[in-house]
């Protein structure tokens, strides 16, 4: 019978389907709604320590759906970190460790470029109980007009330097969360991991403009009849993450080995998680599928994730970790490799079409037949 559980820098998961930060985590109510339906780990909306600066927009997301069938593949948002206070998220870290002390809680944390503002929120979240860090370096609108968050995780010297500082002080794990608006997803990978972080996440979301009102003529979505660019996340984001991925898995395992990564990007089903594992993720995280779905949705992918392990008779997450990466090549390399293939097929047919006694001739493929055994 193959086994979910997981040990991830330390951290003891149930299974590795991770509430990713959002509006999945964004209070105590919640996360222990999370917990109760046996997600492995939750990582909490992201906390600052000075909430007042967090003034949300209404409305604030945009969903795109299949002309078809009506689903929702695609879903903007234009949302800001938590606007609760840092007191409230204290109380809130404390209450649902003594609730549930088995129960994986990860903090999101996001400063400005300020060391001593990242040190004290690393310091007071532990205090609190935390049992881990993601740093969100990530998010595309509004904070990187105060030079968080993207802002950030878009400048490689900044975002290590920032790492180094939690690096210093932080005694619990901690992954820097990326931001995919960025031309070689090594660069911030190569960033933190250099700075110490135990892992990376990836991907945030991706800085997208959805659509025009062709009545109105107006951007969506549209605030008062303006707006700002957003974040894109959801299903249709899937194969960018993936290639993310990919590409830090393989980074990891060429100049960081051990260290871990968190892969995120349109998860909605086990076989989504199967193809993150198998491109070398250790971890998978879900947002907006959990706002399509709800937080049931998680035993679904857990059934799904074990009847994908038992058909291939794998009995840990560690099996098949990675597996995928082996087959990516260049594509001079495919092109090499398709030549070879078709010369050995062309030999194997040749050979077939060898007669080895007289009652093989044949009227059709008399010129072949007599071709396969002329030398010259
Ligand atoms: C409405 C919304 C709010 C989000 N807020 C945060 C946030 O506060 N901090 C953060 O690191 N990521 C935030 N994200 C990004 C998600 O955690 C995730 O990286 C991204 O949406 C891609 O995954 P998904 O397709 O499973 O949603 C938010 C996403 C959505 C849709």
């Amino acid at each position: 019978m193959p086994t979910l559980e997981t040990t991830v820098d330390g951290l003891k998961l149930p299974n590795p389907f991770v509430i990713g930060s959002g509006p999945p985590g964004t209070n105590a109510n919640v996360i222990g709604k999370a917990f109760d339906e046996g997600w492995g780990a939750v990582i909490c909306k992201t906390v600052s320590l000075d909430a007042e600066k967090v003034v949300n927009v209404q409305p604030r997301y945009v969903r795109l759906r299949s002309r078809e069938s009506n689903e929702i593949y695609g879903w903007e948002n234009i949302e800001l970190i938590s606007d609760r206070s840092f007191d409230t998220w204290i109380d809130e870290f404390k209450q649902i460790k003594d609730k549930y002390p088995e129960g994986v809680l990860i903090a999101s944390i996001m400063e400005e470029y300020n060391k001593d503002a990242w040190q004290e929120i690393v310091g007071r979240c532990e205090e609190a109980g935390v049992d881990s860090f993601e740093l969100n370096m990530s998010c595309p609108h509004g904070l990187p007009e105060r030079r968080m968050g993207a802002a950030m995780g878009e400048n490689a010297d900044i975002l290590e330097e920032v790492c180094g500082w939690v690096m210093e002080v932080a005694k619990k794990p901690v992954w820097a969360k990326l931001t995919p608006n960025v031309t070689h997803i090594e660069d911030p990978t190569r960033a933190a991991l250099k700075a110490g972080c135990q892992g990376v996440a990836a991907i945030n979301t991706i800085r997208s403009v959805v659509g025009v009102d062709l009545e109105t003529l107006r951007p969506e979505p549209s605030v008062e009849g303006y707006t700002t660019p957003g974040g894109y996340s959801c299903q249709a984001v899937m194969p960018i993450a993936l290639r993310m991925c990919m590409e830090i898995s393989t980074c990891i395992d060429k100049e960081f080995p051990g260290r871990t990564l968190s892969g995120i990007g349109g998860v909605e089903t086990g076989n989504d998680a199967a193809q993150f594992i198998l491109l070398g993720a250790d971890t998978v995280q879900v947002c907006t599928g959990v706002m399509k779905m709800g937080y049931r949705c998680v035993a679904e992918m857990k059934d799904q994730l074990l009847a994908f392990m038992e058909k291939h008779k794998f009995e840990t997450l560690e099996d098949f970790k990675g597996h995928s990466l082996q087959f990516f090549t260049t594509h001079a390399d495919l092109v090499k490799r398709q030549a070879e293939a078709r010369a050995a097929k062309k030999a194997a047919h040749e050979k077939e079409k060898m007669i080895k006694e007289d009652a093989e001739w044949d009227g059709d493929d008399f010129v072949e037949q007599s071709d396969a055994l002329a030398r010259g």
